[in-house]
């Protein structure tokens, strides 16, 4: 499978076989993602299968800060900054359901967190936040180096932008 990635521009039209299983993650690329390219709200990476030009995944990246109460007393210290925490969300990540279990989302998730630490290198960040849906997904992103934010306990995760060393 030969495979390539670009970048959603605002002229964008949804394939209508797309489906990942999720209704709300496809119609959000069908009605929202070109939408949300042009305002600036995302950027959107779309994941293609070069031999038959079908789209086998997406995900959107925006910044956003994340409130000092959401993090641990130890990662507070280590900010120790009085100010949210300038940071990166992966908003929505997804692949087809003729492409799961291939390795192609751990493929995407890579790519994301690539790309953010690209942008961080000019545009600051310290945290990539993933919304995981359910438990399961979880595990997907603790597999990535991804963990729960201590004082929510819940579906957010996060992971250094710079991974220490
Ligand atoms: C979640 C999703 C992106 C995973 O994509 P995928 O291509 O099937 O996953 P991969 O093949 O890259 O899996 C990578 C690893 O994560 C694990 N994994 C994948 N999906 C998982 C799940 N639902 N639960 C637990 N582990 C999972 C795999 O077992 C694999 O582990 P391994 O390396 O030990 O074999 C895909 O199932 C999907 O699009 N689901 C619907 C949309 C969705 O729920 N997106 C998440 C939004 S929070």
């Amino acid at each position: 499978m030969n495979l390539g990635f670009r970048y959603l521009d605002a002229n964008f039209i949804a394939p209508e076989l797309f489906d990942c299983g999720e209704p709300e993650l496809n119609s959000f690329l069908r009605e929202s993602a070109a939408h949300f390219v042009k305002q600036g709200l995302s950027a959107i990476r779309l994941l293609i299968d070069l031999d038959n030009n079908r789209l086998v995944g997406f995900y959107a990246i925006s910044p956003l800060c994340v409130e000092l109460s959401r993090l641990s007393a130890k990662q507070r210290e280590q900010y120790n900054v009085p100010f949210p925490i300038p940071s990166w969300l992966i908003g929505r990540l997804a692949i087809d359901k003729q492409y799961q279990k291939q390795h192609l989302g751990g493929a995407l998730l890579l790519d994301a967190m690539k790309n953010i630490r690209k942008r961080a290198e000019n545009g600051a960040g310290a945290l990539i936040i993933v919304d995981a849906k359910n438990r399961r997904i979880k595990q997907f992103y603790k597999k990535y180096g991804f963990s729960t934010l201590d004082s929510c306990g819940g579906l957010k995760l996060a992971a250094p932008v710079v991974p220490a060393e």
